[in-house]
């Protein structure tokens, strides 16, 4: 999958775009629960030092006992940015969720990166909203934080957060869980939620390119409530989300690639960690991992025939651009902005950007790479048709250890399976079927739709799940077919 020696190869892995035109500007919008009031820009602002004290009262407090004179002088330093806002007849509402800060409903983008270990301490110790209420006084935060310097272990030990914040009586200090409400559905509601969160998906991802094109800011926060609801679903029911992922759309290759190559990621990913932060990272990154491609000439991108030298130095920069264009947008994870980055640069580094000195891509552009390799190699491009799954699997295979990691593509195997979802194959019957998802049973016998019988004839479709013995009676899959040998368009049976 060397670029220089199999250019048509590497041109399927790097992709291509067919884009729109025009710019549109997106409002910034993030659904929480609870408090509806908007603050002023001086109060919004103003939380960056209150937070600043926060979480140098947390560090004292770690450090020297509650009566010593530093910790009582991180405690004068945050009462006094606490009642300022109370002194102007509002609360202080903050979230901590996954690697975002919220003051009421309002996302803060760059305090989210500022503060991201004060996140990560507070959701450690169980504080996923914490409000300071008028009428606070100096000796409940006294109390506060004690509890605020506890350690994730001891503070489970001592009955967690909600016991312990019961028991300092603090009228104007409340502290509660963040509650996500994650659907999840079985059967057609799964069904029916994962193609809601694709939609969404390649929607967004049409808004993305817009800005991109106006060289304006991503809207972070709307990428990050995509890719929950993407990681959600991938959870929830990771076949439903994979019979998806074989959706393609020649005229949006870019939109629909990017999304197959968020699921995929997300799929394989989930299979090593369940950790809801790195998996929201490697969605994003998955998500814009071909965003530098929004600015490079569809002419070059959807280019028949062979690219010259030029024109190959134009589609190699996609990375650097896409990190580029993330780097200037603030609140995206330094993870997201490295699978960007990083996505083309192979296993053995021989692929691009060169790095000196040469440095292990992150673990998530390793997991992108092998799903982008895959989608790429079973889309229709117009350089290239587009292979079967099967076929992708096994190119996958022969890479490994070279462009691709090793344990990533066993995985991804085992994941998909030997005949992935959306293969057209013929049973040992006879019979031809679409396969409709692996099987976590049996790599081989996959859940399929016979869509024809063994003379050809089509008959009403009939799922059967091939690693049951009683339902498959017998049947196997044979051979993966071509579809273009055959008058079956998949998307009619799915
Ligand atoms: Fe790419």
């Amino acid at each position: 999958m060397s670029d220089e020696h199999e250019p048509q190869a590497a041109r399927e892995a790097a992709g291509a775009s067919s884009i729109g035109h025009g710019i549109e500007h997106i409002t910034t919008e993030v659904a929480v629960s609870g408090a509806t009031r908007q603050f002023s820009a001086p109060q919004v602002k103003r939380v960056r030092d209150l937070l600043a004290r926060l979480y140098a009262l947390r560090r004292t407090i770690r450090f020297y006992p509650a009566d010593h004179p530093a910790t009582s002088q991180a405690i004068d330093e945050l009462l006094p940015v606490i009642a300022q806002y109370h002194s102007e007849g509002v609360d202080v509402p903050l979230t901590f969720f996954e690697d975002e800060l919220l003051l009421g409903e309002q996302l803060l983008a760059e305090d989210s990166v500022l503060f991201d270990q004060l996140i990560r301490d507070m959701t450690a110790i169980g504080v996923g909203t914490l409000r300071f209420k008028r009428g606070l006084e100096r000796r409940e935060l006294e109390r506060f934080a004690v509890i605020l310097g506890s350690d994730p272990e001891g503070m489970e030990k001592r009955g967690g957060i909600a016991a312990l914040m019961q028991s300092a009586g603090l009228a104007h200090i409340e502290v509660s869980t963040v509650t996500v409400l994650r659907e999840v559905g079985s059967g057609d509601d799964a069904r029916k939620a994962a193609k809601v969160s694709y939609t969404d998906a390649i929607d967004l991802l049409r808004e993305l390119d817009q800005l991109v094109r106006g060289n304006e800011s991503l809207n972070v926060p709307r990428v990050k409530a995509s890719v929950r609801s993407l990681v959600d679903n991938v959870l929830a029911n990771r076949y439903a989300m994979l019979e998806l992922s074989g959706l393609k759309n020649y005229d949006e290759y870019t939109f629909f690639h990017s999304v197959n190559v968020a699921i995929l990621s997300l799929a394989l990913g989930s299979m090593l960690t369940k950790e809801y932060r790195f998996l929201s990272t490697l969605g994003v990154g998955a998500l814009l991992h071909d965003i530098g491609k929004m600015t490079v000439a569809s002419a070059v991108l959807n280019k028949p025939g062979p690219l010259t030298s030029d024109e190959w130095a134009t589609v190699r920069q996609h990375p650097v651009l896409g990190a580029e264009h993330a780097a200037l947008t603030p609140g995206l994870d330094k993870a997201a902005l490295l699978v960007i980055f990083e996505h083309h640069m192979r296993l053995d580094l021989a692929g691009y950007p060169q790095q000196m000195p040469p440095r292990q891509q992150h673990l998530a552009s390793r997991i992108v790479a092998v799903a982008d390799a895959y989608d790429a190699m079973t889309s229709k491009r117009a350089y290239s048709s587009a292979r079967l799954q099967s076929e992708a699997v096994e190119v996958l295979v022969s890479n490994a250890g070279t462009a691709l990691d090793p344990v990533l593509v066993r995985l991804f195997v085992s994941l998909m399976g030997a005949y992935p979802p959306r293969s057209i194959v013929r049973l040992s019957s006879g019979e031809t079927a679409i396969v409709v998802s692996p099987s976590p049973r049996d790599p081989i016998r996959p859940v399929i739709r016979v869509i024809a019988d063994a003379s050809g004839g089509m008959i009403d479709p009939v799922d059967i799940d091939l690693s049951d013995p009683e339902a498959s009676l017998g049947r196997e899959v044979r051979a993966c077919l071509d579809p273009s040998g055959t008058n079956v368009d998949v998307a009619d049976f799915l």
